[in-house]
This record gives C-alpha cells, structure tokens and sequence, in this order.
C-alpha cells in the first residue's frame, strides 16, 4: 500500500523525467533550428560543388562563350553542344540550329543580369545568371521551330527579347555542320 512518503517520492521521481524530456526536446529543436541556418546561409553565400562560374566581364575575350564559341557543334562522341548567352536584350545567337533525336547539351549564361531561357512547346525553362554557367541536357523529338523568349523579367525592353530554335533533321544537320565549326542559323 502506498504511504505518503511513496507518494512525495513517486511524485519527485516523475517531475525529474518530465524535465529530462523537455530539456532534450528543446535541445532536439536548437540542433535542427542551428542546422537550417547554417544551410541557408552557405547556400546563399557559397557557390555549390557542381556549378560553374563565368565572369560576365570578361565573357566575349577569354572564356568558352567568346562570340566565335557561340552557336551549336558537334562534340567527339556525336553529342551537340549549344552555347549561348542572354543580355538587354537578346539572345546570342539569335537563332540556334540544332539536330532532331540527338542529346544535346545546352550550356548559357548572362552578360548582365538574370534572364530566363524557354523554349516553346518543351519543358526546357532555365535562370541565366550573371556570373554562372547554366548547364541543360535536352533532346528534340522531331524536325520543327521553337520560340526563345525570356521568361525572367530583365528591363524595360524584357518584352522584346526573344530567339529561336531551329530543330532540323540529323543528316541535314550533318550536312550543314560539316563545313563549319559553329553553326547557328543567323549566318
Ligand atoms: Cu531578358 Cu527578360
């Protein structure tokens, strides 16, 4: 049978427990609390592992998006690689030719500041930021033109800045590449 004394020490027994738990739950919410800010601030203020930079200063002399380097070619294992870069307020190129049924890799980035790239009818919608390489495996199904406007909104002239692209036939495209390095269909 329970005395007084079993109660008081049933009782004290309890609240030890009780304050053991509150103790580590409130510890359990600092360490998660600590975690998510310590995440958030070196997402925002370090660049991540895998992206690539590209100063937008010296974009056009020294880096892979010199104006020559622009354009659609063809790498050694038969994949195509597009580069392209967005500014007020156009896209360079202005046209891009690529080939149907073929894995291509879009590679672009921003002279100045953030721009989108959608093409038309696909689910490609990517950032071009200043400073950064945004890189895009894609791949058209069939021969066709696709509108490029930028989704992201630049200036007063965002409206009027658009592209396009040109999807053609494997072997026209073969054709086309072969005399060049480059290719785009403004030229
Ligand atoms: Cu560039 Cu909007």
């Amino acid at each position: 049978m329970a005395t007084g004394t079993d109660h008081a020490i049933g009782e004290a027994v309890a609240a030890r427990v009780e304050r053991r738990w509150a103790t580590l739950s409130i510890v359990i919410v600092g360490v998660l609390v600590g975690m998510a800010t310590y995440i958030g601030i070196h997402q925002a203020t370090m660049p991540q592992g895998h992206v690539e930079t590209a100063d937008p200063k010296t974009l056009h002399l020294s880096s892979e998006f010199v104006e020559s380097n622009l354009g659609s070619s063809v790498e050694a294992d038969g994949s195509v690689t597009v580069r392209a870069i967005g500014q007020q307020y156009s896209f360079t190129p202005q046209c891009v030719v690529v080939p149907a049924d073929t894995p291509i890799n879009l590679r672009a980035t921003s002279a100045d500041v953030v721009h989108g790239l959608l093409i038309e009818g696909t689910n490609i919608n990517i950032m071009l930021v200043p400073g950064y390489v945004s890189a895009l495996p894609i791949r058209f199904k069939v021969p066709r033109d696709h509108v490029m406007p930028c989704q992201e909104f630049c200036g007063i002239g965002h409206q009027g800045m658009w592209g396009k692209v040109k999807v053609v036939d494997k072997t026209v495209f073969r054709n086309m590449i072969a005399a060049k390095r480059r290719l785009t269909c403004v030229d």
